[in-house]
Protein backbone atom coordinates (compact mmCIF):
# COMPACT_ATOMS: atom_id res chain seq x y z
CA UNK A 1 0.00 0.00 0.00
CA UNK A 2 1.12 3.44 -0.90
CA UNK A 3 2.67 5.07 1.97
CA UNK A 4 1.91 9.13 2.42
CA UNK A 5 3.67 11.11 4.44
CA UNK A 6 1.63 11.58 7.14
CA UNK A 7 3.18 15.01 8.60
CA UNK A 8 2.55 16.73 4.80
CA UNK A 9 -0.69 15.43 5.01
CA UNK A 10 -1.43 16.93 8.40
CA UNK A 11 -0.23 20.35 6.92
CA UNK A 12 -2.29 20.03 3.67
CA UNK A 13 -5.63 19.66 5.78
CA UNK A 14 -4.22 22.35 8.46
CA UNK A 15 -3.52 24.72 5.77
CA UNK A 16 -6.44 24.87 3.73
CA UNK A 17 -8.70 28.31 4.79
CA UNK A 18 -11.92 29.31 3.80
CA UNK A 19 -11.45 32.16 0.89
CA UNK A 20 -13.47 35.17 0.39
CA UNK A 21 -11.18 36.94 -1.75
CA UNK A 22 -10.76 35.73 -5.66
CA UNK A 23 -8.17 36.46 -8.31
CA UNK A 24 -10.92 36.84 -10.76
CA UNK A 25 -8.36 36.99 -13.85
CA UNK A 26 -6.55 34.10 -13.10
CA UNK A 27 -8.13 31.12 -14.84
CA UNK A 28 -7.53 27.71 -13.25
CA UNK A 29 -5.53 24.76 -14.81
CA UNK A 30 -8.15 22.53 -16.50
CA UNK A 31 -6.40 19.26 -15.29
CA UNK A 32 -6.26 20.95 -11.86
CA UNK A 33 -10.29 21.14 -11.85
CA UNK A 34 -10.71 17.84 -12.76
CA UNK A 35 -8.75 16.59 -10.39
CA UNK A 36 -10.55 18.78 -7.96
CA UNK A 37 -14.05 17.13 -8.94
CA UNK A 38 -12.32 13.94 -8.87
CA UNK A 39 -11.28 13.82 -5.27
CA UNK A 40 -14.94 14.71 -4.82
CA UNK A 41 -16.52 11.39 -6.31
CA UNK A 42 -13.71 9.39 -4.09
CA UNK A 43 -15.82 10.47 -0.67
CA UNK A 44 -17.03 8.01 1.76
CA UNK A 45 -20.69 7.76 0.94
CA UNK A 46 -23.53 6.20 2.09
CA UNK A 47 -25.18 2.76 1.00
CA UNK A 48 -28.57 3.89 0.06
CA UNK A 49 -27.68 5.11 -3.05
CA UNK A 50 -24.92 4.42 -4.77
CA UNK A 51 -22.94 7.96 -4.66
CA UNK A 52 -25.88 9.87 -4.46
CA UNK A 53 -24.56 13.05 -5.61
CA UNK A 54 -24.09 15.55 -8.40
CA UNK A 55 -20.76 18.23 -8.39
CA UNK A 56 -20.92 20.75 -11.29
CA UNK A 57 -18.30 23.55 -11.84
CA UNK A 58 -19.72 26.42 -13.42
CA UNK A 59 -17.10 29.11 -15.64
CA UNK A 60 -17.76 32.28 -16.86
CA UNK A 61 -21.07 33.09 -17.91
CA UNK A 62 -22.80 30.46 -16.27
CA UNK A 63 -21.07 31.25 -13.35
CA UNK A 64 -22.16 34.80 -13.22
CA UNK A 65 -25.52 33.50 -13.37
CA UNK A 66 -25.59 31.11 -10.55
CA UNK A 67 -23.64 33.87 -8.84
CA UNK A 68 -26.32 36.19 -9.24
CA UNK A 69 -28.96 33.67 -7.90
CA UNK A 70 -27.08 33.03 -4.79
CA UNK A 71 -26.06 36.73 -4.22
CA UNK A 72 -29.97 37.12 -3.67
CA UNK A 73 -29.96 35.00 -0.23
CA UNK A 74 -29.56 37.18 2.28
CA UNK A 75 -28.18 34.08 4.39
CA UNK A 76 -24.80 35.34 2.53
CA UNK A 77 -24.66 38.65 4.76
CA UNK A 78 -26.22 37.35 8.15
CA UNK A 79 -23.99 34.21 7.86
CA UNK A 80 -21.00 36.30 8.32
CA UNK A 81 -22.58 38.79 10.96
CA UNK A 82 -22.98 35.97 12.63
CA UNK A 83 -19.79 35.10 12.44
CA UNK A 84 -18.18 38.61 13.84
CA UNK A 85 -20.59 38.52 16.34
CA UNK A 86 -20.17 34.73 17.94
CA UNK A 87 -16.50 33.89 16.65
CA UNK A 88 -13.26 34.92 16.25
CA UNK A 89 -11.92 35.26 12.68
CA UNK A 90 -8.90 34.52 12.52
CA UNK A 91 -5.81 35.40 14.97
CA UNK A 92 -5.51 39.02 13.76
CA UNK A 93 -9.64 39.06 15.16
CA UNK A 94 -9.02 41.40 17.55
CA UNK A 95 -7.86 44.02 15.42
CA UNK A 96 -11.13 44.09 13.12
CA UNK A 97 -13.44 46.63 13.46
CA UNK A 98 -16.78 46.12 13.11
CA UNK A 99 -16.93 48.56 9.84
CA UNK A 100 -13.63 46.69 8.31
CA UNK A 101 -15.57 43.24 8.99
CA UNK A 102 -18.73 45.33 7.03
CA UNK A 103 -16.89 46.46 4.57
CA UNK A 104 -15.30 42.71 3.99
CA UNK A 105 -18.58 41.33 4.25
CA UNK A 106 -20.16 43.74 1.77
CA UNK A 107 -17.46 43.43 -0.82
CA UNK A 108 -18.03 39.33 -0.94
CA UNK A 109 -22.16 39.36 -0.95
CA UNK A 110 -21.49 41.33 -3.86
CA UNK A 111 -20.31 38.42 -6.13
CA UNK A 112 -18.94 35.88 -3.91
CA UNK A 113 -15.64 36.93 -3.77
CA UNK A 114 -14.99 37.06 -6.92
CA UNK A 115 -14.47 33.51 -7.58
CA UNK A 116 -13.98 32.57 -10.90
CA UNK A 117 -14.83 28.82 -10.32
CA UNK A 118 -18.33 27.74 -8.22
CA UNK A 119 -18.89 23.98 -7.92
CA UNK A 120 -22.75 23.69 -6.93
CA UNK A 121 -23.38 19.98 -4.68
CA UNK A 122 -26.94 18.46 -5.76
CA UNK A 123 -28.50 15.12 -3.78
CA UNK A 124 -31.44 13.36 -4.75
CA UNK A 125 -34.68 14.17 -3.33
CA UNK A 126 -35.78 11.52 -0.69
CA UNK A 127 -39.02 11.70 1.68
CA UNK A 128 -37.08 9.61 4.59
CA UNK A 129 -34.97 11.89 7.33
CA UNK A 130 -32.13 9.25 7.80
CA UNK A 131 -31.32 9.00 4.24
CA UNK A 132 -31.30 12.96 3.39
CA UNK A 133 -29.16 12.92 6.74
CA UNK A 134 -26.65 10.28 4.77
CA UNK A 135 -27.20 11.92 1.42
CA UNK A 136 -26.27 15.32 3.05
CA UNK A 137 -23.28 14.03 5.08
CA UNK A 138 -21.84 12.32 1.88
CA UNK A 139 -21.90 15.53 -0.04
CA UNK A 140 -20.23 17.17 2.98
CA UNK A 141 -17.92 14.52 2.63
CA UNK A 142 -17.53 15.01 -0.47
CA UNK A 143 -16.89 18.93 -0.45
CA UNK A 144 -13.60 18.54 1.76
CA UNK A 145 -12.18 15.97 -0.53
CA UNK A 146 -12.71 18.71 -2.94
CA UNK A 147 -11.17 21.46 -0.52
CA UNK A 148 -8.20 19.35 -0.11
CA UNK A 149 -7.17 18.87 -3.56
CA UNK A 150 -7.88 21.89 -4.16
CA UNK A 151 -5.21 23.08 -1.31
CA UNK A 152 -3.04 20.88 -2.93
CA UNK A 153 -3.24 22.35 -6.37
CA UNK A 154 -2.50 25.70 -4.51
CA UNK A 155 -6.30 26.94 -5.14
CA UNK A 156 -8.62 28.10 -2.49
CA UNK A 157 -12.30 27.80 -1.89
CA UNK A 158 -14.92 28.43 0.51
CA UNK A 159 -18.26 26.52 1.20
CA UNK A 160 -21.55 28.53 0.72
CA UNK A 161 -24.80 27.67 2.48
CA UNK A 162 -28.28 28.36 2.53
CA UNK A 163 -31.85 27.59 3.17
CA UNK A 164 -33.65 29.16 0.64
CA UNK A 165 -36.65 26.94 -1.32
CA UNK A 166 -37.27 29.25 -3.89
CA UNK A 167 -33.85 30.27 -4.32
CA UNK A 168 -32.40 26.50 -4.18
CA UNK A 169 -35.02 25.42 -6.86
CA UNK A 170 -33.64 27.95 -8.99
CA UNK A 171 -30.04 26.93 -8.71
CA UNK A 172 -31.86 22.94 -9.41
CA UNK A 173 -33.02 24.16 -12.49
CA UNK A 174 -30.28 25.93 -13.78
CA UNK A 175 -28.05 22.89 -13.55
CA UNK A 176 -30.67 21.94 -15.79
CA UNK A 177 -31.90 18.87 -12.89
CA UNK A 178 -35.32 17.84 -12.41
CA UNK A 179 -36.87 19.92 -9.16
CA UNK A 180 -38.91 17.29 -8.07
CA UNK A 181 -35.83 14.80 -8.44
CA UNK A 182 -32.48 16.95 -6.48
CA UNK A 183 -31.70 19.53 -3.94
CA UNK A 184 -29.52 21.82 -3.63
CA UNK A 185 -26.69 21.12 -0.97
CA UNK A 186 -23.85 23.79 -1.20
CA UNK A 187 -22.11 25.86 -3.02
CA UNK A 188 -17.94 26.06 -3.11
CA UNK A 189 -16.41 28.85 -4.72
CA UNK A 190 -13.08 27.81 -5.95
CA UNK A 191 -10.00 30.15 -7.69
CA UNK A 192 -6.42 31.60 -6.94
CA UNK A 193 -7.20 33.21 -3.25
CA UNK A 194 -6.47 36.82 -3.32
CA UNK A 195 -6.27 37.11 0.35
CA UNK A 196 -4.23 34.74 3.07
CA UNK A 197 -6.48 34.68 6.31
CA UNK A 198 -5.04 33.16 9.29
CA UNK A 199 -6.32 30.30 10.97
CA UNK A 200 -9.03 30.90 13.75
CA UNK A 201 -7.84 28.95 16.67
CA UNK A 202 -9.00 25.37 17.12
CA UNK A 203 -10.02 25.11 21.10
CA UNK A 204 -8.56 21.84 23.06
CA UNK A 205 -10.55 19.58 24.50
CA UNK A 206 -12.76 18.68 21.50
CA UNK A 207 -10.91 15.40 20.84
CA UNK A 208 -9.96 12.78 23.25
CA UNK A 209 -8.20 9.44 23.06
CA UNK A 210 -9.37 6.91 26.39
CA UNK A 211 -8.37 3.12 26.95
C1 LIG B 1 -21.35 23.26 6.48
C2 LIG B 1 -20.59 24.56 6.29
C3 LIG B 1 -21.24 25.66 5.78
C4 LIG B 1 -20.57 26.88 5.61
N1 LIG B 1 -21.25 27.94 5.09
C5 LIG B 1 -20.61 29.11 4.90
C6 LIG B 1 -21.33 30.22 4.35
O1 LIG B 1 -22.51 30.14 4.05
N2 LIG B 1 -20.66 31.39 4.20
C7 LIG B 1 -19.34 31.52 4.54
O2 LIG B 1 -18.80 32.61 4.38
N3 LIG B 1 -18.62 30.48 5.07
C8 LIG B 1 -19.23 29.28 5.23
N4 LIG B 1 -18.55 28.19 5.76
C9 LIG B 1 -17.12 28.35 6.09
C10 LIG B 1 -16.88 28.46 7.60
O3 LIG B 1 -17.29 29.73 8.06
C11 LIG B 1 -15.40 28.23 7.88
O4 LIG B 1 -15.08 26.92 7.51
C12 LIG B 1 -15.05 28.44 9.36
O5 LIG B 1 -15.20 29.81 9.68
C13 LIG B 1 -13.63 28.00 9.71
O6 LIG B 1 -12.67 28.66 8.89
P1 LIG B 1 -11.66 27.83 7.95
O7 LIG B 1 -12.50 27.12 6.91
O8 LIG B 1 -10.77 28.86 7.32
O9 LIG B 1 -10.92 26.88 8.80
C14 LIG B 1 -19.20 26.97 5.95
C15 LIG B 1 -18.55 25.85 6.45
C16 LIG B 1 -19.22 24.67 6.62
C17 LIG B 1 -18.49 23.45 7.17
Amino acid sequence: MTRFDPFQTLELIKSRRTIRKFDYTRALPEDALQRVLEAGTWAPYSPYYIQGWKFIAFRGEARDTVASIIIRSRAILKYLRYMYEHSPYGAEHESWEEHEWKEYAHEFAKNLGNAPVIILGFVPKDPHPSIRFHLLASAFAASQNMMLQATAEGLGTGLISFKSPHLEAELVLTAGLEVDKWSFVFAMNLGYAAERPSASPRQDGLVEIRG
